[in-house]
């Protein structure tokens, strides 16, 4: 498996060639992004926690800039007088998502390798943005399908990967737009704590770059799943855990991450029973719905914030709304647990 980062960026890839071949992407392109920055409950006498909340995004959730960056980057690097342009990515859900839906607006293949977990809800939407779909057991993610997917490069060189996991475009997008938009919403202020959930890494390690600007001694903290934490020795398993954020496994770390000038980057474990609980929660608490990431982002964030002062600020980010029917799961775990907030 090849595990080498590519394609650095100076700015989010150019969406030009895009929207002029495919107008049809402008409505989506105006409704990407510039999503609100919501204050949401913090520990009392600690710092203050805002949220980006990427759930208001077109297709909704954070993977949508994510997505179309990639996506603008591969029709500026390929050349259509030479045959069509076909996208391949290994997903965990939301990635797969999007670009379903952009390959659909544009009559562009989309090729997607997602776990066999994943629920009907999405294979379904897969399928009706006419994606083709392969799925791996559940039991090798993530690091099987990442595999998959370069093998299918490999046998057939007509999809082009996209590497969701390798393409620096990825953290582009996160330093260049998700980021500075933080920036510009704190109006000159500064973040003093940066929470993230780790897919692939873009958007913890993208966003840092842009916030440790306004301040170098920024802290920066991980969320990962209780059941397979980034970095484990333990291999990959098939356990419930919060969505669309998993460790490797074997040893593996993200490579977005290991590249962070951090030194022993923190990393707060949730098990997916917490998440889905505070997801229940937080709708209780505020009646904003909140996907099982976001929900982890909220406890680890209010984690970082109680060890801080009440002058300073935790950003964190909300990737997704999640379903309901994990919300109600969640009821049953938010009845035997220590709520997040008190
Ligand atoms: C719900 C959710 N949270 C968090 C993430 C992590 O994003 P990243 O890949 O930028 O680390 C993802 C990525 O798919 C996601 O779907």
């Amino acid at each position: 498996m090849n595990f080498a980062l590519y394609n650095p960026q100076n700015g989010a890839p150019n969406p030009e060639k895009a929207l002029r071949m495919f107008p049809q992407l402008s409505e989506f392109h105006q409704h990407l992004g510039q999503t609100p920055l919501m204050p949401v409950p913090g520990p009392k006498g600690g710092a203050r926690i805002l949220a980006k909340c990427e759930f208001e995004n077109p297709f909704g959730s954070v993977k949508d800039r994510a997505a179309f960056g990639l996506f603008c980057d591969a029709i500026n690097q390929h050349d259509f007088s030479q045959g069509q342009l076909k996208l391949l990515d290994a997903s965990g859900g939301n990635m797969g998502r999007a670009l379903a839906m952009l390959g659909k607006l544009c009559d562009i293949p989309v090729h997607l390798v997602v776990p066999d977990s994943s629920p009907d809800t999405l294979i379904k939407a897969l399928y009706d943005a006419r994606a083709d779909v392969t799925l791996v057991d559940r039991q090798h993610f993530l690091l099987g399908l990442i595999a998959r997917a370069q093998d299918i490069a490999r046998r057939d060189p007509g999809w082009t990967l996209l590497s969701q996991h390798l393409n620096l475009a990825n953290v582009a997008v996160h330093q260049y737009q998700t980021g500075q938009e933080i920036r510009q919403q704190l109006h000159g202020g500064k973040a003093d704590g940066w929470v993230a959930a780790v897919g692939t890494g873009g958007t913890l390690s993208g966003v840092y770059a842009a916030l440790v600007q306004d301040n170098p001694s920024l802290k920066v903290q991980g969320t990962t799943p209780w059941e397979l934490p980034f970095g484990t020795m333990a291999p990959p398993n098939g356990k419930n855990k919060f969505a669309g954020a998993g460790g490797m496994g074997f040893g593996f770390r993200q490579p977005f991450i290991t590249r962070m000038p951090v030194d022993d980057l923190p990393f707060f474990k949730v098990s997916w029973e917490d998440a889905l609980a505070a997801m229940f929660e937080f709708h209780q608490l505020t009646g904003v719905r909140i996907g099982a990431s976001s929900a982890a982002n909220w406890k680890s964030a209010y984690h970082l914030a109680r060890s801080m002062g009440p002058h300073e600020l935790v950003v964190t980010l909300f990737a997704d709304a999640g379903s309901d029917s994990d919300r109600e799961t969640g009821q049953e775990f938010f009845n035997c647990n220590e709520p997040v907030h008190s």
